[in-house]
């Protein structure tokens, strides 16, 4: 670009490694920062915490491409497999339907009844670690089976195909392999919904197919379609699979760096959903927001981002700013977590928070409840993040039962 504005280096990797490091560097020096973007050119991070509650509260900063200005473009995704049409593609008033349907299926209820069915799979997996004993990858035994699990469940995804529909969920991240695995979610979920609308079940996807909204003169009522339907159970596994995986992988990892603070935990388990919040807020299992886009020039902390400009609200660097949170870089279980934004702001506040923190309660709770000499297998220094600007997750998580 040659409108004069300096970019801020950015080196991948050490991003990847370190996002509040690079984060506070910006928060000190550049609260709004351009930096190249492969692909895209530049993008521009928001690092400072008033700034980022207000961007994602700003109806300039959209999410659906179709609205680009100059014009539209389409999502990858959508010439993948047709799951594009969810909440996190679209804007108001596209965006208000969608949301006032799916709230219609996603009852506080159905989040309930999942508790106890995710207990007994939480302690299906601790036996199979227990007889396994020794190190264990605490990722692959246990974070990364419990939420695909539970999804499967939320959905009404048969057991037989459980197995593969997990494996492809975590294949997703994999360069190259994103393509595949949405054409053939895609296809499976289509198949599943028109089974769904025939024979209906109690699940999510049945209320989904089902849901209606009372608009139309008849009283027929209109709902969704099946690209909306399909777009949505395929945002639902997606969104809800690697967030709440890393939720309790890297919130594990804090409680096991951070003695003391694990040692007030297990002295007293009712401190259990205070420390899910501050565990949100100090590992944040998102970097930032998905990516949004300027529809006008906007002024954001004293600069001007020019419209049809790539736009990344840090909530990470949020949660860790000092104009916010005292001693930000302190993990303090009991310390007044409100206003985190792990989970988002505004109108794409995150659907499932609710059955995320039922998750990690679940998790974390039965984790430490049966291995109390659990600690890390590795130093801290020798594990790796992922290679992923969204999501802040690690690869392996090393861990030694007794
Ligand atoms: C620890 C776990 C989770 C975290 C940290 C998390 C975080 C977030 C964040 C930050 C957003 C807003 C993104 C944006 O504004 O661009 C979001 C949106 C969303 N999340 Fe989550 N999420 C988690 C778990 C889940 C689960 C379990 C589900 C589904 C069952 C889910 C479904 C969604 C959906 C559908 C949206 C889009 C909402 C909209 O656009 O209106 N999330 N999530």
């Amino acid at each position: 670009m040659t409108d004069g504005i300096q970019l801020v280096p950015f080196e991948e990797d050490s991003y990847y490694q370190d996002p509040a490091g690079f984060f506070a560097r910006l928060r000190e020096s550049r609260p709004v920062a351009p930096v190249p973007m492969a692909g895209r050119g530049r993008a521009w991070f928001i690092t400072r915490d008033a700034d980022v509650r207000a961007a994602l509260a700003d109806p300039r900063l959209a999410n659906d491409v179709h609205h680009f200005p100059g014009g539209g473009r389409q999502r990858p995704s959508e010439a993948a497999g047709g799951v594009h049409a969810h909440l996190l593609n679209t804007d108001p008033p596209v965006h208000a339907r969608l949301r006032r349907l799916v709230w219609k299926a996603f009852t506080p209820r159905r989040v309930a009844r999942l508790r106890p069915w995710a207990q007994e799979v939480a302690a299906g997996l601790l036996d199979e670690m227990e007889t396994a004993g020794g190190v264990t990858d605490l990722l692959a035994a246990y974070a990364r089976p419990l939420p695909g699990a539970v999804l499967c469940e939320l959905l009404g995804v048969p057991a037989a195909d459980r197995g593969w529909i997990s494996a492809a969920v975590e294949d997703y991240g994999t360069p190259g392999e994103a393509d595949r695995v949405t054409r053939q979610l895609s296809a499976y979920l289509t198949e599943l919904i028109a089974a769904r609308r025939a024979d209906p079940g109690d699940d999510l996807l049945s209320a989904l197919a089902l849901v209606r909204d009372y608009v139309s003169e008849d009283g027929s009522g209109v709902g969704l379609t099946d690209t909306e339907a399909r777009s949505l159970a395929f945002q639902i596994i997606m969104g809800g699979f690697g967030t709440t995986v890393n939720l309790i992988g890297n919130g594990t990892l804090a409680l096991l760096t951070h003695p003391r603070e694990l040692a007030r935990l297990r002295a007293d388990p009712s401190l259990l959903p205070a420390a899910i919040e501050e565990l949100l807020r100090f590992t944040s299992p998102l970097n930032h927001a998905t990516d949004r886009f300027t529809t006008q020039d906007m002024t954001v902390g004293g600069t001007v981002i020019p419209a049809g400009e790539w736009v990344f609200m840090a909530i990470s660097s949020a949660n860790r700013d000092p104009a916010r949170f005292p001693d930000p870089d302190r993990l303090d279980l009991r310390r007044d977590t409100s206003g985190h934004l792990a989970f988002g702001h505004g109108i794409h506040y995150c659907l499932g928070a609710s059955l995320a923190r039922v998750e990690a309660e679940v998790a974390l709770g039965a984790l430490l409840a049966r291995f109390p000499g659990l600690s890390l297998a590795v130093p801290p220094g020798e594990l790796r993040w992922r290679p992923d600007s969204l999501m802040h997750g690690l690869e392996t998580l090393p861990v030694r039962l007794a």
